[in-house]
């Protein structure tokens, strides 16, 4: 229906030109748009053309027609009828195809006050394989009736207009495919929703949907980034996702078009290309660990500007915050330990390169109350002794008041020696209160506290290995599951507390 009123509508001013150049057209489009001039009753036709057809596009210009536009118009959509091969110009003109036209694709993609009237029996055009640059040409779009768009293989860049494409509801092909747009924000998910990723192949918007990182599988398979993906998680590094900085390193709370939250280090600094080869290697070795009591490693990224690392979101209380908070009961502090060893012990058995260090600010928590060890890096093989000191300072702040911790300020020796010169009653006074310690339990904290002085004495050369560690740590968890009944049963009776 539209087509028939459109063609003849068409026909109505095609003559005109036509009837000034004998043999179709006479000359080049640009020596046309330069030479051509309006015949007298151009106005009348035009105006006659809008009484038939009030829904030309030129005919709603405001606030004037503007008469030298629209007959440029014409001369173009002539010229483009007959480039674009289609079987009658004077009747109709359904597609703009100028699929492999690198000469004249880009000028007709000029001519904006064609496509400010697009004809309205244009329903599909291609414009595809003509290595053209720039911003996406959003020109185009002013075809609101067109069903079919392709702009594959060009070098389109920038961002792909979304919201534009909202009035074309009758667009059902399009390819976008073979481009270099920007990384597609999330809030445009339904957008790839309505078309596939077929129409989205190597156009930098869409990656690959499989997957959380969308990543292609070469670059899955390795754990990279690239940073249209990060600055798209971001919404270009905006200050609205900014949740920390230093000299050298932004923390970005990120966004994958997914969903998933993730934590992005990013590390502006610049180091010679030999350690941009070990940093490489590190963030291979880091996506291999798996453990649940270790933040989750999801990938990297490197460019001429920064490094990266992509951790999985947690929630942001770390075990001091935990411990100062509530004074959870010692039951609850057994458990995050007892997750710190299991995790100490599996890096020993697996990754013995992989360093970390163990800290009450340091250590997170997760939202069932298991511990999350966050700092590790590819570090130094024979770093044992040092990682069971750390886990006795982590085990003594878990278990004594903040009074007493201030006494490590005199060094470990000093702290050792002072601990030592306590009785059973003055032990008592040094451990958090808030852990409400009954008898039974206290038994359980001695040895523990006991390990813990152990783990960080200089002196003593043979340190508990972390296996025994693991067994009194495992022994002390497992009967405390027994424990909340009879904790209640114990305190109903005689509350004895280290008040
Ligand atoms: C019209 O199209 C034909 C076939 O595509 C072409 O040979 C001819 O040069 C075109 N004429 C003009 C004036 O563009
Ligand atoms: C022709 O144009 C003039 C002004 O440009 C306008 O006043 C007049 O109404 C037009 N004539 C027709 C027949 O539309
Ligand atoms: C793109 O155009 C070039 C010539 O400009 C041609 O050799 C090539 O086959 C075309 N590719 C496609 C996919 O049409
Ligand atoms: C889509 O097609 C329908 C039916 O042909 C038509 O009524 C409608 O105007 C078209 N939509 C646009 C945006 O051109
Ligand atoms: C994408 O949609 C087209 C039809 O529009 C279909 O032929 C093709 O198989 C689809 N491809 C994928 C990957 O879903
Ligand atoms: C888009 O164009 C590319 C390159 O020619 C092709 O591989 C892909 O299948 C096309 N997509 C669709 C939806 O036709
Ligand atoms: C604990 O973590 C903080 C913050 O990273 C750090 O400054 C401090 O040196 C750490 N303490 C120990 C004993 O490792």
């Amino acid at each position: 229906m539209i087509m028939v009123t459109i063609s003849s509508t068409w026909y109505l001013f095609l003559p005109i030109i036509l009837s000034l150049c004998p043999i179709t057209l006479c000359a080049s489009v640009l020596e046309d748009l330069k030479n051509l001039h309006q015949p007298p009753d151009f106005n009348s036709t035009i105006f006659s053309n809008c009484l038939k057809n009030p829904s030309l596009r030129y005919c709603s210009s405001s606030p004037m027609l503007d008469l030298d536009e629209i007959f440029k118009f014409t001369i173009v959509a002539s010229h483009l009828c007959n480039e674009s091969k289609n079987p009658n110009c004077v009747e109709s003109f359904p597609k703009v195809d100028l699929r492999n036209r690198p000469n004249i694709a880009p000028l007709y993609l000029s001519f904006d006050f064609f496509w400010k009237y697009c004809p309205l029996s244009i329903m599909s055009i291609d414009l595809s394989n003509n290595s053209m640059k720039g911003d996406f040409p959003t020109d185009v779009l002013y075809c609101t009736q067109i069903q079919s768009l392709d702009l594959s293989i060009n070098a389109f860049s920038g961002d792909i207009p979304i919201q534009s494409f909202s009035p074309l509801t009758n667009l059902t092909f399009l390819n976008l495919s073979y481009n270099c747009f920007s990384e597609s924000k999330l809030s445009d998910s339904q957008f790839f929703k309505r078309f596939n990723s077929s129409s989205f192949l190597h156009s930098g918007a869409l990656l690959d949907q499989k997957r959380p990182d969308f990543l292609p599988s070469k670059l899955q398979r390795s754990r990279r980034f690239t940073p249209a993906i990060l600055k798209a998680a971001t919404n270009d590094f905006s200050n609205k996702y900014l949740v920390g900085k230093s000299d050298v390193v932004h923390i970005y709370k990120g966004i994958l078009r997914d969903g998933t939250e993730v934590k992005i280090e990013m590390y502006w600094d610049d180091i010679p290309r030999d350690s941009y080869r070990k940093f490489v290697e590190e963030c291979k070795v880091l996506s291999k660990l798996h453990h649940k009591n270790l933040v989750r490693f999801l990938g990297w990224c490197r460019s001429r500007k920064f490094r990266a690392i992509i951790t999985e979101w947690t929630r942001e209380e770390n075990v001091e915050m935990w411990l100062s908070g509530s004074g959870p009961p010692w039951n609850h502090r057994l458990k995050v330990l007892m997750g710190v060893v299991a995790c100490m012990r599996y890096l020993q058995e697996e990754w013995p390169e992989v360093d970390y260090e163990l800290n009450t600010s340091s250590i997170l928590l997760s939202d069932n109350v298991e511990p999350l060890i966050s700092r590790f890096k590819v570090g130094d093989q024979n770093s044992n002794r040092r990682k069971i000191h750390g886990f006795g300072v982590f085990l003594l702040e878990m278990i004594l008041s903040r009074k007493v911790q201030e006494e490590f300020d005199g060094g470990d020796a000093g702290f050792i020696r002072f601990m030592r010169t306590l009785n059973l009653a003055d032990l008592k006074q040094m451990i958090d209160e808030r852990m409400k310690v009954t008898e039974t339990i206290f038994h359980q904290v001695k040895q523990a506290l006991s390990l813990g002085l152990m783990c960080i004495d200089q002196s003593n050369s043979d340190k508990p290995s972390l296996a025994m560690i693991f067994n009194t740590i495992a022994r002390a968890y497992k009967a405390s599951h027994a424990l909340p009944s009879a904790n209640h049963r114990f305190k109903r009776h005689m509350p004895v507390q280290t008040k």
